[in-house]
């Protein structure tokens, strides 16, 4: 079926700045975004144990061509077998990639089966890989597929499980970005994540905040801002250009695993924490990443998931720098265990401390 959708070339008024602090009647939504090869089962568990989201998006589970068995969906996303939840009770959105309406209706009916805490269609990944497959942004310049897709999946599902879908600006592009989200809410989107930059602009900052408002403005379901947000600033900007209240963060919230908590106590009148003293409640969430990670992975990968961790971390912290600079050399999980724990001290036997939503609580248990 191909869906009709009035053309949305002409750009709309932008949406007024948010007010802030919002309501805690009706608080802004924080979500942690997929992110594969980078936020998988261990680092969703992490990093929903050190700060609070509304939910997290599992990796994708790429759809080509067949029903897949379910355990290629368990693979992604394990916590379908403890109610689609982490750990720390996060509920956990899994995330289909693929381009035929079909296909990915058959793939979502069987994943509805698993209640996941909701199904996610990816309209972003800019991969060449998946893109000559024609999967993720490659598809944003063919908005009746997108139509069809949505309508497919959403038939499908039902009703059963929520259903949203994440897109970019578009293609090469931004000149199809209204009529792409369009297509998708005509689809039965449920709700539409914008990641702020079109597939040629890659991750090249900036993040473009104020197109968000238009899609906002074009389509009558919500709309979920991301891309580009490192700090409380970027939030507070990103929420002012965007017009949005709901904000999705990707290598924001890995780079700085206090970062969703940093902002709802900023939009509680609370005064900011310094990284300095953040560290310090950091290391358990480190330790336990490291511990999990060995776990799941063959040795020979566990090095490179710790290092691509601390990469990020020393953005916003001086120690993970340190650390990072000791641990790039070293190849066995035995040596970089020895630095770890040189570092970051014996955390293990304190634990990680529960998943709450103030920096303060975490640092507070931290300190025991
Ligand atoms: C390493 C990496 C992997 C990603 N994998 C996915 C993915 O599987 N699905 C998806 O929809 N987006 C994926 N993204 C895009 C992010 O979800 C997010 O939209 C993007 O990073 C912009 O947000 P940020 O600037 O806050 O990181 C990925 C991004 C990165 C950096």
């Amino acid at each position: 079926m191909l869906c009709s959708h009035t053309s949305l070339a002409t750009p709309m008024i932008a949406a007024q700045p948010a007010s802030l602090p919002a309501s805690p009647l009706c608080a802004p939504r924080l979500l942690l975004a997929p992110m594969e090869g980078m936020v998988d089962e261990v680092m969703r568990r992490v990093l929903t144990d050190a700060t609070a989201y509304d939910w997290c998006v599992t990796e994708f589970v790429r759809v080509s061509g067949s029903l897949l068995p379910i355990r290629f969906f368990t693979r992604i996303a394990p916590e379908l077998l403890a109610a689609s939840r982490t750990a720390a009770g996060t509920p956990v959105r899994v995330q289909l990639l693929g381009s035929e309406p079909a296909c990915m209706a058959e793939n979502a009916d069987r994943l509805a089966e698993l209640l996941p805490a909701g199904i996610d269609l990816n309209f972003g990944c800019p991969a060449p890989t998946v893109n000559r497959h024609r999967g993720g942004a490659v598809l944003l310049d063919e908005p009746e597929l997108l139509c069809d897709i949505a309508t497919q999946v959403s038939r499908a599902i039902a009703g059963r499980v929520p259903f949203t879908a994440k897109m970019r600006l578009g293609v090469q592009d931004k000149s199809r970005a209204l009529e792409a989200a369009q297509a998708l809410a005509d689809g039965g989107a449920q709700m539409i994540v914008v990641h702020a930059r079109t597939k040629e602009e890659g991750y090249r900052p900036p993040a473009h905040w104020p197109w968000i408002a238009r899609i906002a403005e074009a389509v009558k379901i919500p709309v979920v801002a991301n891309g580009e947000v490192w700090t409380v600033e970027d939030y507070l900007r990103c929420r002012a250009e965007s017009g949005l209240r709901d904000v999705m963060l990707g290598r924001g919230a890995v780079a700085d695993p206090f970062l969703a908590g940093r902002i709802r106590g900023h939009l509680r009148g609370e005064e900011l924490s310094s990284m300095a003293e953040d560290w310090h409640a950091l290391r358990p969430f480190i330790h336990d990443f490291w511990q999990r990670v060995q776990k799941k992975v063959e040795p020979r990968h566990a090095p490179g998931r710790l290092k691509q961790w601390l990469n990020l971390l020393r953005r916003n912290y001086v120690q993970a720098e340190l650390l990072y600079q000791a641990i790039r050399p070293l190849r066995e999980c035995d040596d970089i265990q020895v630095v770890l724990q040189a570092s970051i001290g014996d955390v293990g036997a304190m634990g990680v401390p529960d998943a709450t939503d103030t920096v303060g609580d975490v640092r507070e248990l931290a300190h025991h």
